[in-house]
């Protein structure tokens, strides 16, 4: 029935999407993966086939723990954050996955274990001394996005486990050259320990077999094959880091993120079974059968799933992906997507919190290219394609042809499907089933317009505005076909777009929410005659010029602050020259430092009074870590009285202590101090 050849309805089919590191929030990069993901899943329920689509939070590995670091928290709270994120912005961009958990829930720690210990016995891993990087500056190993250096393949910067500036590829512990510690930037030195490897090597083979057969779209083969022609290298699957799933019987090394969490496609998939009451059914699609898993996931970690992932499943018995759907990368403004450069958008801040319809965006992901391509997005071209596409053509017809028919006839007029438009109708389905066939959802989209287009000719062409004054049997025959094209479209895009569909099927005089439920090959079908229409409003609106140079300037202030922070990194040590009449702005006065207080939970900061002559002001300054309250306690020193007052730490602060840098050990200050003047002495 389904007409695709690679998911016959009695084949269940699980569909997974890459997991997001629950260390920061949604972007534009993940959608990719998301998205697309989706809308496969909704169209393989629309044409008969059985899907389960699960995902979760990848909540190990370096990028929690320097989140971590950074904000204060526990690797923990930062992972259950950020999952919390996620739970909750999934469903606001009509995308449901039927159980998300994290890699650090009870079953995938299970899972993991079982799947080592089954690798183990079946000889497939072995121990080996192995030099990774210390650092002595930060006093502990640096494994993975702790350590940058050079790549020893194409030479870039790069981080310690993949090469994120150059050519791409997966780094092993150890490979990296000139590493330097990437939190303190002082070169690392080698450390020697017993490190626990896969013999990725002894599935070379197997690989290059496997590979061929494997089904998705071709990017994903293509590299994988190439790396394993190239030649593979063991695997190491440990790191030295406090956080993760310890290793079996080693107190101080866990195991490399990268290991657990494509588990998680397991385990996600045992926690959905326990959830529906049939704790076996993960095991239809895991153990080797007619199970038929799909891995959609962004181009950057093809690696990890085409060469590790199958090698873990293959050695420890489990069945093997049958497609890996890999999405070329999302740019953002013609640049490589970075959040250091601003160059990044933020699902909930940048977009949903601007009160934008995620079905947009869903559009967007899925309309703009192929899915191997890179996809470069921006405002311009979201508000373009919004206002060209989906609005003048698509919503355009459906709401001429619902509020004309809804007008006159009140309910679907009598008539009978022009044999011309049910061919339309059939090549659209037919080029929805070949798009599905390629992973090609793109095409889903173009099918679905060139339908609308066709409408509008239909409509267009029919005149009904002068028939319904001259024939209203003909003209209800035309609004009767203007219907039956609604109907077939509205099925049509509802994967695409699930809430203006269901809108559209309420005005279609039916319970909105059933759309989802309706069958791809129903669009054949005209709706019934006489069927009560709802009220047609207008289903998709413009993104106005106001709102659209609104989003541009939110995108290139982000860009801008990033560039001058940059660049005050940069200009430090360089100094302009300015006139006397500029210096002479500038006014320093003697203080005497009269109280000291540490800002709770602020390890840096102290809040001071300063007597200055004229009067006492209350300032912040960054110097706890060096002084004692009662070291400060008295000092007289200069102090910038004319800085604009700003908040720190939630303390308004009016004026600065001037402290100077010692230049042979930096981040040492020492303040000025003008001892013996009285307060408010002018400098100059
Ligand atoms: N946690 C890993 C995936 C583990 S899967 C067992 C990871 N996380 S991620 O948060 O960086 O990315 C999540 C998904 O979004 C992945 O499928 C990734 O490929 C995709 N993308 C993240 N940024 C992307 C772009 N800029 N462009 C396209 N997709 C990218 O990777
Ligand atoms: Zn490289």
């Amino acid at each position: 029935m389904t007409r695709l050849k690679n998911y016959p309805t009695e084949d269940p089919v699980l569909v997974t999407c890459g997991l997001p590191y629950a260390s920061g929030t949604m972007h534009i990069g993940h959608l990719r993966t998301y998205v697309p993901a989706d809308v496969f899943v909704r169209l393989l329920r629309k044409m008969g086939v059985d899907v389960t689509f699960v995902c979760g939070s990848d909540t190990h590995g370096t990028p929690v723990v320097t989140v971590a670091e950074k904000e204060g928290l526990t690797p923990k709270e930062v992972y259950q954050k950020y999952h919390q994120h996620y739970v909750e912005t999934f469903p606001k961009l009509n995308i449901f996955f039927d159980n998300y958990g994290t890699t650090d829930d009870k079953e995938n720690v299970d899972r993991t274990l079982q799947i080592v210990d089954e690798l183990q016995k079946n000889g497939y891993i072995y121990s080996k001394e192995l030099e990774t990087p210390y650092c002595d500056t930060c006093g502990r190993s640096q494994p993975d996005r702790f350590v940058r250096g050079e790549c020893p393949y194409c030479h870039s910067d790069a981080r310690g486990d993949e090469c994120d500036q150059g050519c791409g590829r997966y780094l092993e512990p150890g490979e990296i050259l000139n590493p330097r510690c990437a939190i303190c930037g002082n070169p690392t030195r080698p450390v020697s320990r017993t490190h626990y490897f896969l013999k990725l090597t002894e599935f070379s083979s197997f690989l290059e077999d496997y590979l061929q057969k494997m089904g998705g779209t071709k990017n994903a083969r293509n590299f994988a094959l190439s790396w394993v022609r190239e030649g593979l290298q063991d695997w190491c699957i440990t790191r030295d880091l406090d956080w993760g799933i310890k290793y079996p019987g080693e107190a101080d090394l866990v195991l490399y993120v990268w290991v657990d969490a494509p588990i998680h496609y397991m385990s996600s998939t045992e926690q959905w079974a326990k959830g529906i009451g049939q704790p076996d059914a993960w095991e239809k699609y895991w153990k080797p059968g007619d199970g038929r898993l799909v891995h959609y996931i962004g181009q950057d970690i093809v690696y990890h799933h085409c060469l590790f992932w199958p090698s873990m499943l293959k050695g420890s018995g489990y069945n093997l992906p049958f497609a890996v759907v890999a999405s070329g990368m999302v740019k953002v403004e013609g640049h490589n997507f970075s959040r250091s450069r601003g160059y990044v958008v933020f699902i909930e801040e940048d977009y949903l919190d601007n009160g934008l319809d995620p079905d947009y965006l869903r559009y967007y992901m899925v309309a703009s290219t192929s899915q191997t391509k890179d996809l470069d997005f921006s405002w311009q071209t979201l508000a373009e394609k919004v206002n060209n596409e989906l609005v003048a053509t698509l919503g355009n017809f459906i709401y001429r042809a619902l509020h004309f028919t809804k007008k006159h006839y009140g309910s679907v007029p009598e008539g009978k499907l022009d044999s011309k438009l049910k061919k339309e109708i059939n090549k659209t389905i037919d080029g929805i089933v070949s798009a599905v066939n390629e992973y090609e959802l793109k095409k889903v989209a173009d099918e679905v317009l060139r339908l609308a287009a066709v409408g509008n000719e239909y409509f267009q062409s029919n005149k009904p505005w002068d028939l319904v004054k001259t024939d209203k049997g003909k003209c209800g025959e035309v609004l009767y076909n203007a219907a039956a094209l609604v109907k077939a479209l509205t099925i049509l895009v509802d994967p695409i777009l699930p809430s203006t569909a269901e809108t559209v099927w309420g005005q279609l005089g039916h319970e909105p929410s059933e759309i989802h439920e309706v069958p791809l090959d129903e669009a054949l079908n005209p709706p019934t005659v006489g069927t009560e229409l709802g009220t047609p409003k207008p289903v998709i609106s413009k993104i106005d010029d106001d709102l659209l140079a609104s989003l541009k300037e939110s995108i290139s202030n982000r860009i801008r602050a990033a560039e001058a922070a940059q660049k005050g990194e940069d200009m430090e040590e360089e100094s302009e020259i300015i006139s006397f009449e500029y210096f002479k702005k500038i006014d320093l006065r003697a203080g005497v430092i009269l109280e000291v207080e540490k800002v709770p939970k602020k390890d840096k900061l102290l809040k001071i009074k300063v007597d200055i002559g004229t009067e006492t002001r209350t300032m912040v300054t960054g110097l706890a870590d060096q002084y004692k309250p009662d070291e400060l306690q008295g000092m007289t020193a200069l102090f910038l009285v004319n800085l604009e007052p700003k908040k720190i730490g939630g303390i308004e602060s009016h004026g600065m202590i001037l402290a100077v840098e010692k230049a042979d050990e930096p981040g040492r200050w020492v303040p000025v101090t003008v001892d013996g003047v009285p307060p408010g002495s002018k400098a100059a």
